[in-house]
């Protein structure tokens, strides 16, 4: 049983290998990591140094070759792709290095999506709240914009909206302030941390931002598919 204060998610001896051309490459090598419920943590390291797929196996998007997850007390490795979507649903919120926008959806439908697809919301609250999100990453005056008329800064700002359209225990983000100028990264890191604050949010972040980093409750840096310890 999943107790207040077991970690949220609990990585052991993490491998992550592929085939390719020259034979097996190692991508995670041993990686082993707990995340308090309620903490925030930095993932740092190198361009190519396993983030991502780090990022990608915790959320429980990717398969791991040896080693184990838990998310919420639950073991994700034995899980089939549906009981891993039902565990994540309205709990685990997202931001891709690459955005993923629906592109035949404005901005506030994006926002809106995930709680219509959870249910439980009227539409008028969910677009209440998808304005809400909007305003608080400075896109009040873009709702009605599809994703190809948005800047790619806007669009990350409309894809971190959308991962907190639900609330989620967890919000895992790659690069979350990756394409955005100062001024609106500190307004999108502002808005994380009122989500840790206000709603308990878990944060799990891929930074290169030191700014971020700093503000995280630790860091863990990865070196070719290593965690090192300082
Ligand atoms: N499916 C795959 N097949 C082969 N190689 C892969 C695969 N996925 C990732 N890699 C390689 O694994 C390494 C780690 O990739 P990953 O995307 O996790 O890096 P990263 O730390 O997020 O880098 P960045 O900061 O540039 O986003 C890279 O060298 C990448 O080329
Ligand atoms: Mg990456």
């Amino acid at each position: 049983m999943q107790t207040n204060n077991d970690p949220i998610i609990e990585v052991r001896s993490l491998c992550k290998r592929v085939k390719d051309a020259t034979g097996e490459l190692t991508i995670l090598e041993d990686v082993t990591l707990d995340v308090s419920p309620g903490s925030s943590v930095a993932i740092v390291g190198a361009s190519g140094s396993g983030k991502s797929t780090l990022l990608g196996l915790l959320a429980g998007l990717d398969n791991a070759t040896s080693g184990s997850v838990r998310l919420f007390g639950r073991e994700l490795t034995g899980l089939s792709e549906d009981e891993r979507a039902s565990l994540r649903s309205g709990a685990v919120g997202f931001v891709f290095q690459s955005f993923q926008l629906m592109p035949h959806l404005t901005a506030l439908e994006n926002v809106r999506l995930p709680l219509e697809l959870q249910g439980g919301t009227s539409e008028h609250e969910a677009t209440q709240r998808a304005h809400a999100l909007l305003g608080q990453v400075g896109l009040a005056a873009r709702t009605g914009h599809y994703p190809k008329l948005l800047s790619g800064g806007e669009q990350q700002r409309v894809a971190l909206a959308r991962a907190f359209a639900t609330h989620p225990v967890v919000l895992f983000a790659d690069e979350p302030t990756g394409s955005l100028d100062a001024a609106t990264g500190r307004a999108v890191i502002d808005l994380m941390f009122e989500m840790n604050a206000a709603h308990g949010a878990t944060l799990v972040l891929v930074t290169h931002d030191i700014e971020l980093a700093r503000r995280c409750t630790r860091s863990v840096t990865l070196d070719a598919g290593r965690i090192v310890h300082p």
